[in-house]
């Protein structure tokens, strides 16, 4: 059922989500990352989709997000640009594609939009990722910030924690939203942090922020879409609201078809395909007399040996 909100059909753009924030108009973004989600997603009218690397843990069921590379994130984000034409599509850079050089950061970036379909691409980290956010920005390709608890620096925090909980901490991440700003970046998702922190960064910007796990202050919210569904049965983050259980409705249809298979319940009539009456009485009266023939070759074989 598409929400209220999905009447307007024309492609969503970085511009959008600028008006959005100068109107007052929150802004919905979730991850997706093949092709029936994002053409869900689409048709509910999202305004973003993110085709985060979190499908490492969610999809590609690793730990942490560090393993995942250019080319599975370039093959996901093939399938949800395949699914989306409206939401604005946004790419992650996966860890060191970006870190290492500005160079290497400015191809990464712009095969996202080449070669992935993508309309924009994020990447993590403050002011040390000022010089790469501004090269590709320059080279022409829209840039989201990412502070906070940022995953691919997880063995750096010392795990999955709340950032910016000190006032030197939250200072440091405003200061770090700024440079972000400055740097070029058209958006900046915070992620896990106090929502008394999250709404002080998003008065203070001009871009537009989006929150998750941080309070109702952001300019817009994003979660993951199997935290969303009830998709990944792992561990669910405290500031996750489920909408479904599909991991339990996966068991149970998945359960119920392997139930019928083996009692022969499925295949029923409905979903089989039968042949003409007419060309079956053709077929049996065909194979009748090719079997006779070869009875009758077999006999007369037998009596000459
Ligand atoms: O990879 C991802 O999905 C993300 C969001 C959770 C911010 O980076």
């Amino acid at each position: 059922m598409p929400s209220k909100s999905a009447s307007v059909s024309s492609k969503v753009s970085i511009h959008t989500w600028q008006s959005k924030k100068v109107h007052g108009e929150t802004i919905t973004m979730m991850t997706g990352y093949d092709f029936p989600t994002a053409s869900a997603l689409d048709r509910s009218g999202i305004d973003g989709i993110l085709v985060g690397d979190s499908l490492g843990m969610v999809v590609l069921g690793y730990d942490n997000t560090l393993p995942v590379t250019m080319q599975d994130m370039l093959h996901h984000c093939r399938a949800v640009a395949r699914g989306a034409s409206r939401a604005l599509l946004v790419g992650d850079l996966p860890f060191m594609s970006y870190q290492a050089s500005t160079a290497e950061a400015v191809r990464n970036a712009g095969s996202l939009l080449q070669k992935g379909g993508m309309d924009a691409v994020k990447l993590e980290g403050g002011r040390e990722r000022a010089a790469a956010v501004r090269a590709i920005v320059s080279a022409g390709v829209p840039v989201m910030g990412h502070i906070g608890l940022t995953p691919q620096s997880v063995h750096q925090l010392g795990g999955w924690k709340v950032q910016g909980k000190s006032a030197g901490a939250a200072r440091r991440l405003l200061e770090d939203a700024l440079i972000l700003e400055d740097a070029g970046c058209f958006s900046i998702v915070i992620e896990a942090v106090p929502g008394e922190l999250s709404q002080m960064i998003s008065e203070r910007l001009v871009i537009p922020t989006i929150g998750v796990g941080a309070g109702i202050g952001c300019d817009g919210q994003l979660l993951v879409a199997h935290d969303v569904l009830g998709l990944f049965d792992r561990f669910t983050p405290h500031f996750v609201k489920k909408y479904a259980d599909l991991f339990s409705q996966m068991r149970q249809a998945f359960g119920e078809y392997i139930d019928d298979v083996k009692a022969r319940r499925f295949p029923a009539p409905e979903h089989s395909n039968s042949m003409d009456p007419q060309e079956y009485r053709d077929l049996v009266r065909e194979i009748e007399m090719l079997e006779a023939e070869l009875e009758s070759e077999e006999n007369h074989s037998n009596r000459l040996h």
